[in-house]
C-alpha cells in the first residue's frame, strides 16, 4: 500500500489565510476520528504546534491558530481511510479552499510515506511533533503520575530504548530535529512542560 500523494503543489495560493473556525475544526475532527486515542493525539499535536508557534516562534494570534489547525488536522482520515491516510484530508481541505501553507503542512508531515519534503518552518514542526508526541505521551502513561515530575533523562532513555513505543520511528523524529534545526533536547522539554495541557478540542 503506497501512501505517496505523487504531487508537491497544495491548494491555491489565492487561499492563502483562509482557515476552518475552531468549532469547524472540532466538527470535522468528531466527524472523521473515531478513536479517542487518535483524536487524544491530534489534539495533542494541534496543542503543540500552537504553543510553539506562540511561545518560540512569537507569532501573531492567526498564525497560531493556522499551526494549530494543521496539526489538529494532520491525521483526520487516519481512523475511517487509512489507506487514503493523508490524500483525504487533503482532498477535502482543497474543496473547502483553506489556506495551502496549511495542506502542505499536512501532505509534508511523513516525507517518507507522502513523498513531499517540509519546507516551512510549520511543516517541519509538524513533522517533528508528530511522531515524538506520541512516543512521549506513551512514556507518560507508563509513569505513575504522568507528565508531573517527568524529566528529560528519563524520557531520552525511552527514546534510545528500540523496544519501547517500537511502532514510533526514530529514523522519523532524528530526521525531523536535523530539518528543523532543533535539537531533541528542546523538543522533549518543550513536550514535558506543555503536552499534559492538551487533553480536549
Ligand atoms: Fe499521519
Ligand atoms: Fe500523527
Amino acid at each position: 500500500m503506497s501512501l505517496q500523494l505523487g504531487r508537491q503543489i497544495f491548494g491555491e495560493p489565492a487561499n492563502a489565510r483562509n482557515v476552518l473556525t475552531p468549532e469547524q475544526t472540532g466538527a470535522l475532527l468528531n466527524d472523521w476520528v473515531l478513536n479517542e486515542r487518535l483524536k487524544l493525539h491530534m489534539v495533542q499535536v494541534g496543542g503543540l504546534m500552537g504553543a510553539w508557534a506562540s511561545e518560540v516562534e512569537k507569532l501573531n494570534e492567526e498564525d497560531c491558530w493556522r499551526w494549530k489547525m494543521a496539526g489538529l488536522l494532520h491525521d483526520a482520515d487516519w481512523d475511517q481511510w487509512p489507506d487514503q491516510h493523508c490524500k483525504k484530508i487533503i482532498e477535502h481541505l482543497e474543496q473547502l479552499q483553506i489556506d495551502p501553507e496549511v495542506i502542505h503542512a499536512i501532505a509534508s508531515h511523513g516525507p517518507v510515506h507522502f513523498g513531499v519534503d517540509p519546507i516551512t518552518k510549520m511543516d517541519k514542526m509538524l513533522y517533528a511533533f508528530d511522531e515524538l508526541s506520541g512516543l512521549m505521551h506513551a512514556y507518560s502513561l507508563m509513569r505513575p503520575n504522568g507528565y508531573e515530575g517527568m524529566e528529560r533523562k528519563g524520557a531520552m532513555k525511552r527514546i534510545r530504548e528500540k523496544t519501547f513505543a517500537a511502532n514510533v520511528s526514530r529514523d522519523d523524529i532524528r530526521d525531523a530535529c536535523e530539518r528543523a534545526g532543533i535539537s531533541l533536547e528542546t523538543l522533549v522539554d518543550f513536550i514535558i512542560v506543555h503536552q499534559a495541557g492538551f487533553t480536549s478540542l
